[in-house]
């Protein structure tokens, strides 16, 4: 049903390699030669026979023209199709850009404060449930809601026979797709290898190009940030601006938080079953049977980056645009009438239910607005 906005990859770009290593700090140990690894990787990302029907790739979802994200969901339908008409996932597809930068999925402490909401940190999905981008790359080719091959055979034999196999095999080795599980590993290797790649994570914006004296921020764009990064909206507490360990800001701190995102009525997941609640972290198995009360309704910190196309927003897509985003922050979850999808474990700095709000003027709403907005790569 997607086939109508698949984009057909010339096989000259594979070789072009435009994406050199440049980006993140994944932890994927790719072998000598990670320009041509991260290529082929490109191929696979792009590749939409990787699907049961041939309709879908990894970019169908993640389309570097929307962030990365998936350029055919809106207020109304709020999720992804599958590469089988009518099948639905429960969450809005993030943007896979910049999500090289994730620490693999780790405890922290076992203290926890109003400032640093989860125990847990990192990882990949917006729970954390895979801890490293080669090992989320496995899942959406298996996910019958997603690409829907029914085993990792059907994967790797459709790379065999792909315009990019002998490109495969000369990245990983002659007998790279000869055993299913080594050629499935070194699939998944390939793509944490692009998606870690300058080409997914350009740094490009007109807030980078602002850093090094190439762009001049509006008077508008400038208080933006500064209300950004103040006491009174506090948005940098969670979106990291100044990165803590001196790199590129990420506008993430990839900590758990449950925001009071509202029950999302379009989402399918909801639509099917009334009494849906997605529970975020808490169903995420690998944490500790015992914080799964406290857990529930946190989801992973997004990066801003490319905040501008990949509406809608949340882990449901509750929200459409990005005042109503900054509206959710400043006054909805104040309200002490409001109910959230899931009510528990709210951050206490959002002072939910107490009717004090963030106070934000129409301007600084505004200037938010513009600020997050020049967080889209492409202008350098
Ligand atoms: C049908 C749409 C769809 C397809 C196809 C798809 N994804 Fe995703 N992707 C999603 C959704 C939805 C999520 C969030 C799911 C969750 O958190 O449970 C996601 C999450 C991710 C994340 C985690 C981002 C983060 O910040 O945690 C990465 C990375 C990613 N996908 C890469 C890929 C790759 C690589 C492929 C191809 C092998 C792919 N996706 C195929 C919809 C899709
Ligand atoms: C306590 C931590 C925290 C604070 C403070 C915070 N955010 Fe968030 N933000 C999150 C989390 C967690 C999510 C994802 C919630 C979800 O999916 O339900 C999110 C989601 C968003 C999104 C949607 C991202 C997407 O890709 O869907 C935007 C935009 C956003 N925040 C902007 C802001 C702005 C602007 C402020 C300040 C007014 C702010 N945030 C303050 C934690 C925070």
């Amino acid at each position: 049903m997607r086939g109508n906005r698949i984009r057909v990859l010339s096989l000259a770009i594979i070789f072009l390699g435009g994406c050199g290593g440049g980006g993140g700090g994944s932890s994927s140990t790719a072998p000598a030669g990670t320009v041509s690894i991260a290529s082929v990787g490109r191929a696979i990302f792009f590749d939409t026979n990787l699907s049961s029907n041939s309709n879908q790739s990894c970019a169908s979802c993640h389309d570097p023209a929307t962030g990365f994200a998936d350029p055919g969901v809106n207020a109304l339908a709020p999720v992804s199709e599958g590469s089988v008409g009518g099948a639905f996932g429960n969450r809005n597809a993030p943007t896979a850009a910049y999500a090289s930068f994730s620490p693999p999925f780790r405890l922290t402490s076992t203290a926890q404060t109003s400032e640093d909401g989860s125990k847990y940190e990192g990882g990949q999905f917006l729970d954390g449930r895979r801890s490293t981008l080669a090992a989320q790359a496995k899942d959406p080719f298996l996910n019958p809601v997603e690409m829907n091959n029914a085993d990792a055979a059907e994967v790797v034999n459709k790379v065999r026979n792909a315009s990019y196999a002998n490109a495969f095999l000369s990245a990983f080795g002659s007998t790279a797709l000869d055993d299913v599980a080594t050629a499935y590993d070194f699939i998944a290797q390939a793509l944490a290898a692009f998606e870690t790649s300058s080409e997914v994570n350009q740094f490009t914006s007109k807030y980078d190009a602002s850093l090094i004296g190439q762009y001049t921020m509006t008077a508008s764009e400038a208080n933006g940030l500064t209300v950004f990064k103040g006491n009174k909206a506090k948005c940098a507490n969670c979106h990291v601006v100044d990165n803590p360990t001196g790199g590129p800001s990420l506008f993430t701190n990839f900590k758990y938080f449950n925001i009071g995102t509202p029950v999302n009525t379009m989402n399918p997941a909801y639509v099917s079953n009334n009494a849906y609640r997605d529970g975020g972290l808490a169903d995420n198995t690998n944490i500790s049977p015992a914080d799964v009360a406290s857990e529930r309704g946190k989801f992973k910190v997004p990066t801003l980056r490319n905040i501008e196309l990949t509406a809608p927003y949340m882990h449901n897509g509750a929200y459409d645009t990005l005042e109503q985003v900054i509206t959710h922050y400043d006054i909805i979850v104040a309200d002490s009438f409001y109910t959230a999808e899931v009510n528990d474990n709210i951050a206490a700095e959002l002072n939910p239910f107490t009717d004090v709000g963030l106070g934000l003027t129409p301007q600084e709403i505004t200037d938010l607005v513009n600020f997050m907005k020049t967080l889209t790569d492409g202008y350098m």
